[in-house]
């Protein structure tokens, strides 16, 4: 398989290796950055856009390994986001980010951009994703429901996608200040906006509802800024485990906690997504990055 993609897609800069555990990976090095995504999930696990540091957060002591999820990266969550409501032995975040996906195209793209297509299907439903690496990077999740399919059915979906800052407790994140969110650290309670950037200083876990408007995550000590853009997504979640819940987890650092955070472009809960036979919903998350000079704000 490893030489079938690698002689398909004879694209330069574009690399298909395999890991020591049989997982497919395909590396991406062009004048625009690197990047790098796994078969497995579908899941982008780095992207550099050229002249800065990686943006995405991936832990040191992630599996990488069949039928387990990465730790980091962009891990794709559907067809329901956390726990399964009604069973609760389904794993959390549903099947998508532990499947094999496949993979069916490579394009190279104006502006030194390479363009990967993956697909697979989750009875009922069809999904493709289409991720672009570039001097932004775009993902596309495309969720479709065949023509032929008995009913309408629901589904939940995030880009859960993990940022790499230097400190979490002097980052601010902006754009979500006029939303309300649901608290999943305070016993799920709705709260209302609270006007002012969110500054994190504890285990934060929100789901910020109804809310379409690009989120930048400003982190002054890194120099820079990262925008996180988004359509066919009405709610955001912001994670950072802190200290107690990165013990309990055995794919992530005990000190990992203060080098990540996630901002995730979802439909969840309320917000989830009814289709009926025929249509198809895309959830897109576009990545970008601003330096920013060493006394200034965004
Ligand atoms: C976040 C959820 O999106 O993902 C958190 O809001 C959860 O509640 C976190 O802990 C990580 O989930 P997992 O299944 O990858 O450990």
């Amino acid at each position: 398989m490893l030489n079938e993609l690698n002689q398909r897609f004879p694209i330069p800069g574009l690399t298909f290796g395999q890991n020591r555990n049989g997982l497919i990976f395909a590396t991406i090095h062009t004048p625009a950055g690197t990047g790098e995504l796994f078969l497995q999930g579908a899941h982008v696990t780095s992207w550099c856009p050229v002249g800065h540091e990686p943006v995405l957060w991936l832990s040191q002591m992630s599996n990488f390994e069949k039928g387990k999820p990465i730790r980091g990266g962009v891990p794709i969550c559907f067809p329901w986001f956390g726990p399964n409501a009604q069973d609760a032995t389904l794993p959390a975040h549903g099947f998508a980010r532990t499947q094999e996906w496949q993979f069916v195209d490579a394009q190279q793209k104006e502006g030194d951009t390479i363009e990967l297509q993956l697909e697979t299907t989750f009875d009922p439903f069809l999904l493709s994703f289409r991720v672009e690496f570039g001097a932004e990077l775009k993902m596309i999740l495309k969720t479709q429901l065949p023509q032929n399919a008995k009913s309408t059915q629901t589904f939940e979906d995030a880009l859960h996608t993990y940022f790499s800052v230097r400190d979490v407790r002097t980052i601010s994140i902006l754009g979500l200040e006029p939303t309300s969110f649901i608290d999943k650290v305070d016993r799920a309670q709705l709260k209302s906006a609270s006007n002012s950037p969110i500054s994190i200083n504890s285990e934060t876990d929100r789901v910020y509802l109804d809310t379409l408007t690009d989120c930048i995550l400003n982190d002054a000590q890194k120099k820079r800024a990262i925008r996180v853009s988004k359509l066919g997504s009405a709610s955001t979640v912001v994670w950072n485990p802190w200290i107690e819940k990165s013990k309990r987890m055995a794919d992530f650092g005990d000190d990992e906690w203060p080098g990540m955070v996630c901002i995730e472009t979802a439909n969840i809960g309320d917000s989830r997504i009814q289709l009926a036979p025929g249509e198809s919903h895309s959830t897109t998350a576009v990545i970008s990055v601003e330096a920013l000079s060493s006394n200034r704000n965004l």
